[in-house]
């Protein structure tokens, strides 16, 4: 396995060289430790953060200071994967300034490589801002869940002309105000590849959009089952950690219930003759 240090540079070169690109996202240090010891490529410190880990119903009240206590954490587990993190609602929608603050927070802060941020031609002056101050950008288009409420639902994206064309026309633009790399979310798959087609040097990082894009993203606990509720047609589930845990959970609970546990392996002795002298 290459163990050097993943760089934006790197990563292009993956799109030329016509290797896929493996991106996951992470929360916290342990799953970054997990995911980097495994070799992926990119961690996406996503703001499905709130779905995912806080509990929130959508992705919009996640904050700045949530973003970056948990995007600090991820930086710490990870030593070779290209870290991103998601800047959320409202933190770079209303003012130019404000969005320019709040990602250079991100790589002053955390020690992340790049921001993702959602949209097409309207965050595209934004996107050329930010990579001429040199902050590393991924973008995200086609179904882009801080506008869930705009959007009307979680639903595939592109599907007719106008909004098909859209989806090209933003892609081109968000390629040539510098983004990097740009994720493109439940999106047809002939659509997505024919947009990863057109582009030279922006990398397409599909999650829904089959499988034309430069690279794929998963959430992690999707991938890994970590729960039993509603899975989306595009995730492959690898493991199924709901039911492990359930079950260890069990076992833990009969065995303490039982006496069983603590056992001597997992115990510590205190010598006889102290112990008599006690009173
Ligand atoms: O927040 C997130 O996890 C994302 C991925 C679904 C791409 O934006």
């Amino acid at each position: 396995m290459n163990n050097k240090p993943k760089t934006v540079t790197t990563i292009k070169q993956m799109k030329e060289q016509g290797e896929p690109i493996t991106m996951i996202t992470a929360y916290d240090v342990a799953m970054a430790r997990n995911v980097n010891e495994a070799g992926i490529d990119m961690i996406l410190v996503g703001d499905s953060v709130g779905n995912v880990m806080l509990g929130y119903t959508s992705t919009i009240p996640v904050t700045m200071d949530e973003m970056i206590q948990h995007t600090k954490a991820v930086v710490r587990g990870n030593s070779t994967a290209l870290v991103v993190a998601d800047m959320p609602f409202m933190s770079y929608q209303a003012d130019m300034a404000d969005a320019m603050y709040n990602a250079g927070r991100f790589l002053k802060e955390t020690g992340c490589t790049a921001v993702k941020l959602e949209g097409g031609q309207e965050v595209a002056p934004l996107i050329k801002k930010l990579t001429t101050a040199g902050i590393p950008v991924v973008a995200h288009i086609g179904l882009t869940p801080q506008s869930v409420n705009q959007l009307g639902g979680f639903k595939v994206q592109g599907k007719e002309m106008a909004a098909a064309q859209q989806l090209i026309d933003d892609a081109k633009a968000l390629e040539e105000a510098g983004a990097f790399a740009c994720v493109l979310e439940c999106v047809p798959a002939a659509l997505a590849t024919k947009v990863t087609q057109s582009l030279k040097n922006m990398v397409t990082i599909g999650i829904g959009a089959g499988n034309g894009c430069d690279g794929q993203v998963l959430v992690c606990n999707d991938l890994l089952g970590v729960s039993n509720g509603f899975t989306p047609k595009f995730v492959k589930k690898y493991a199924n950690l709901h039911d492990i845990t359930i079950d260890a959970v069990k076992s833990y609970i009969a065995d303490v219930k039982s006496r069983e546990f603590p056992a001597e392996e997992h115990t510590f002795k205190i010598d006889d003759s102290v112990l008599e002298k006690l009173y």
